[in-house]
């Protein structure tokens, strides 16, 4: 603890609070996810984060994807399953799920290679008609600019995943500026909305929105590489399902994250040549390893 509002969370904080699989459990008791994300150009993102999401212990995992990707996607993704939404030049248009359909979840997260190239009205329509867990992340966030006095009503818990380029142009001010305070900044912004805020990069921080924060003692540089974000919100996800404390079950999939990384460098694998889909691989053997 370094002062009565942050917190470091480190290896003994997850063992203690990671979920454990109960004999009589089935599919449906580790929750039901939808992962939004996708493009014509970024066919990759939505198969990490549905991936991670997996590794992690969801029970099922659904992704809605432009309906052009599909086979893509899907011809490296054998255990999700999948929704067509309509697409407009090779980006979502339209979620194309009426409400009943999407309260089926138990949670979504929105974003990893969305593209920007539409108006992002789909965001507005999931912050109003789902009301449980919405994790947003990458282009997600670029959308709910247009849409954040829709964030501050709304009654569902939002878990935005940001990095500083992603939180600074969200709060219209310098990268510089952000990330020197970053502490103060990331805590007004949660505040304010109510949101889990959580501020990616080396030591990524965790704001509650009650304002307490909670940094990151995991990770390394080999995460410094496209498609690692993607496969922190798959993460996110699958244990936000699974355990009741939200900022246990948001800084354990950091910590993990982080975990994953320093497990494959001091394992041979040299920091230059960790990709994002190893962290993925691995993760059995981190899980295994937590003591
Ligand atoms: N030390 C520890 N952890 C790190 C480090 C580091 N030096 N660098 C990055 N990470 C971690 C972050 O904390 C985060 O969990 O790796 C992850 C990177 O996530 P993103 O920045 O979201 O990266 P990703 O989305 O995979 O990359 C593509 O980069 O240029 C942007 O906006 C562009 O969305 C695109 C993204
Ligand atoms: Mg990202």
């Amino acid at each position: 603890q370094i002062d009565s509002e942050r917190f470091l969370w480190t290896e003994e904080n997850v063992a203690c609070s990671l979920p454990v699989r109960k004999p009589s459990s089935h599919k449906g008791s580790h929750g039901k996810g939808l992962i939004i994300a996708g493009s014509r150009t970024m066919t990759g993102a939505p198969i990490l984060t549905a991936k991670a999401c997996h590794r992690l212990g969801a029970g099922l995992v659904t992704l809605a994807l432009p309906d052009t990707i599909i086979n893509t996607v899907a011809s490296q993704l054998i255990e999700s399953t999948f929704h067509l939404c309509p697409s407009v030049n090779g980006e979502i248009n339209s979620l194309n799920l009426d409400d009943e359909l999407m309260n089926r979840f138990d949670a979504i997260a929105v974003g990893p290679g969305l593209g920007r190239n539409n108006n992002g009205e789909f965001i507005e329509t999931l912050l109003h008609d789902f009301d449980k867990p919405i994790v947003i992340d990458a282009d997600g966030l670029f959308y709910l600019k247009d849409f954040l006095t829709i964030l501050a009503k709304r009654k569902g818990t939002t878990i935005l995943t940001p990095h500083l380029g992603e939180f600074a142009y969200l709060i219209n001010e310098p990268i510089a500026k952000v990330e020197k305070n970053r502490f103060q900044v990331s805590r007004d912004f949660a505040v304010k909305y109510g949101v889990y805020l959580v501020l990616k990069g080396p030591y990524t921080v965790v704001t509650t929105p009650g304002g307490q924060q909670f940094i990151n003692t995991s990770g390394n540089p080999s995460l410094a590489k496209g498609g690692s974000g993607d496969v922190l919100t798959g993460m996110v996800l699958a244990l936000l399902m699974q355990q009741k404390d939200l900022q246990s079950a948001i800084s354990n999939s950091i910590f993990l994250h982080g975990m994953a990384a320093d497990y494959l460098i001091s394992h041979e694998y040299s920091p230059l040549s960790v990709m994002a889909s190893d962290l993925i691989n691995i993760m059995p053997k981190v899980l295994n390893s937590i003591q």
